[in-house]
């Protein structure tokens, strides 16, 4: 299975992108994790949706081309960022390349809720006509104090996290690969 990630934080040592490729490791024998650009994203205009920039066209058939997307979202002033914001804008509109195909969400934060504000925004943004994307209920990644739970690198290193990590994985996986059957 292919799972396309998009990481909210767009800045070079953000905790959220390491996690995203600390999972793209960890489960590598488990399913493909193609962590995708955003921060190049021109801002979603909609005089501009029937000709996007061929960054905008690359970034949708990457998603289009995957079997679910993994959203990996910060928490910013309680909420997702603007950066996730405007690539789901850009996912929503035209080809609608979201449209069915599932979603799984994990978020990472320096405060002590762990991003729970964002993921709750970012469930109900995903069940928005225009992307449709059907999220398994329950199985919430809230990674709070993120950095007393990392290396000195930035990698995930507390084992309760890791373990509970792997866990909502075995519980995620088949379910992704499951809906991913059904809309192909
Ligand atoms: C934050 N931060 C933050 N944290 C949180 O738990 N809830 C929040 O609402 C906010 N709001 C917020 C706004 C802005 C503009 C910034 C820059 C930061 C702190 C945030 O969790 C921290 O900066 C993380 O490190 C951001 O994620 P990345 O970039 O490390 O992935």
């Amino acid at each position: 299975m292919k799972i396309a990630a998009i990481v909210g934080s767009t800045r070079k040592e953000s905790f959220n992108l390491k996690l995203a490729h600390f999972m793209k490791e960890r489960y590598a024998d488990q399913f493909e994790l193609d962590i995708l650009e955003i921060g190049h994203l021109p801002f979603y205009n909609q005089d501009e949706e029937m000709t996007p920039t061929a960054e905008v066209v690359e970034f949708k058939k990457n998603v289009a081309d995957a079997d679910a997307v993994l959203w990996v979202t910060p928490e910013y002033n309680g909420t997702i960022t603007s950066a996730m914001k405007n690539a789901i804008d850009w996912l929503s509109r035209v080809d609608q390349v979201m449209i069915g195909k599932p979603s799984w969400i994990v978020g990472a934060s320096m405060g002590a809720l762990g991003t729970v504000k964002a993921q709750s925004h970012l469930r109900d943004i995903l069940f928005a006509p225009g992307l449709s994307s059907p999220v398994l209920p329950g199985n919430e990644v809230l990674i709070g104090s993120v950095h007393e739970k990392v290396d000195e690198n930035g990698y995930l290193a507390d084992e309760g996290t890791i373990a509970f990590l792997d866990a909502t994985v075995e519980n995620v996986r088949p379910w992704l690969e499951k809906q991913a059957a059904v809309r192909n």
